[in-house]
């Protein structure tokens, strides 16, 4: 996509006006990011919507499991297969309406982890901050990173279930309802949707959204569910259980709610320099805070690839036959180097990380990841590498 002229001299125009009257940088950076946002919107509709095509491999429709869903090529675990299995387009990603970032609205981390934090077992050396998804997080994280990262797997989890008929089905830290929305228009009516995540500020904003049918969506931290034994027939995660500060504990729940046979499925992201944009994002972070580099996205988000360790979590829950691990690589574009900045430095909990280290500082970490992100991908047009793996298990 080709930025028009004028838009370019707006975004100058406006910065140095404020330079000269001596505002903050902050300031400018608002200014560039408004005229991001309005280049975004002029552009919706044409070349900028969400699309995926060109599947990466023909996987055969739905997991699963056994008297539960038609047989599949997934019903047998297969050996763990790790590499490259071609790529598949990913959302094509523009600034959907008017962003003026917040500063600092996800305000007080101590209020927002009030709710949450005496439902919360964390295991030493966690970081609760890395948990909470609140204030300005919800609308940040949907508006750029689900269009980003997200979309394209939640499509691919949703057709990893999409031949169950019938039943109930339970969808773990669903977050602002990418893979639900989804499952919503592909599953038929009679398969009944309960979706939960331990943040209801995420809740509160996919249910905002809508899906095309009724979801149930209920707060609820995995590690403690609120449902009986048995009760569904496939529980789907997508990207949270990296932050599941007990994983053999959540492993179990998920097991312990699932009806004999039931299948399980989820992703993870693979190693940080796999994912190119998120890893350079971090590596910027760490030149703004030297003393202490935000480590958020190496030790929760990326930090949980390794099949031998999440195939020993499972069993440790219950999972105790084989999982089938996928390789599913795939390219993450936008078009300006402003959307991963803003959506990896605000619309996750790299925003608490940053604001505790100094509130001041959001739109100049930013600023800093925008610039590091162009000086790799270029300004404008950018496409990056992204990598994870899809998990498939069953209930004994
Ligand atoms: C990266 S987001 C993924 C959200 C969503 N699945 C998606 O694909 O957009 C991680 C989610 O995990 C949720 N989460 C973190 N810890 C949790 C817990 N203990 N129980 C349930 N959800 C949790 C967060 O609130 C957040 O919404």
């Amino acid at each position: 996509m080709t930025v028009g002229v004028v838009e370019h001299l707006e975004v100058v125009e406006v910065s140095v006006r404020k330079v000269r009257t001596g505002l903050l940088l902050a300031e400018v950076m608002h200014s560039v990011f408004e005229a991001a946002a309005r280049r975004g919107e002029s552009e919706r509709g044409s070349s900028s919507t969400a699309r995926v095509t060109e599947p990466v491999e023909q996987r055969p429709p739905g997991i699963v499991a056994p008297a539960t869903l038609a047989a599949s090529a997934h019903q047998a675990p297969s050996p763990v297969r790790q590499g490259g299995r071609g790529t598949r387009e990913t959302a094509y990603h523009t600034c959907r309406s008017t962003l003026r970032p917040k500063r600092s609205a996800s305000g007080n981390l101590r209020a927002a982890l009030r709710p949450i934090r005496g439902k919360l077992r964390l295991m030493n050396g966690d970081d609760d901050s890395d948990l909470v998804f609140a204030g300005s997080i919800p609308e940040m994280y949907d508006r750029y990173l689900v269009p980003l990262i997200f979309q394209t797997y939640a499509s691919d989890l949703a057709a990893c279930v999409e031949s169950l008929g019938s039943g109930s089905l339970l969808e773990v830290a669903a977050g602002t309802g990418a893979v639900t929305r989804e499952m919503a228009a592909r599953l038929p009516g009679t398969v009944r949707i309960t979706a939960t995540d331990l943040n209801q500020p995420m809740l509160d904003y996919a249910a905002a959204l809508g899906t095309t049918r009724p979801v149930a969506w209920q707060q609820a931290d995995v590690m403690d569910l609120p449902f009986d034994d048995d009760s569904f027939d496939a529980a789907v995660c997508q990207f949270g259980v990296m932050f599941f500060p007990d994983r053999p504990r959540a492993f179990a729940e998920i097991c312990r709610v699932l009806r004999p046979g039931g299948v399980f499925v989820f992703n993870v992201w693979d190693r940080l320099d796999e994912n190119e944009f998120i890893q350079t994002v971090s590596d910027a972070l760490g030149t703004v805070f030297p003393d202490d580099p935000p480590l958020f996205a190496a030790r929760v988000a990326h930090g949980y690839y390794d099949a031998e360790i999440i195939q020993a979590d499972l069993a440790a829950g219950g999972f105790v036959s084989r999982a089938r691990f996928e390789a599913l690589e795939a390219r993450s574009r936008a078009e300006t180097c402003h959307v991963p900045a803003i959506g990896f430095c605000q619309g996750t909990p790299l925003r608490n990380a940053i604001e505790a280290r100094d509130p001041a500082r959001l739109e100049e970490a930013t600023s800093a990841a925008a610039a590091a992100i162009a000086q790799r991908f270029g300004p404008t047009d950018i496409d990056g590498k992204m990598r994870a793996y899809v998990i498939t298990v069953n209930k004994p």
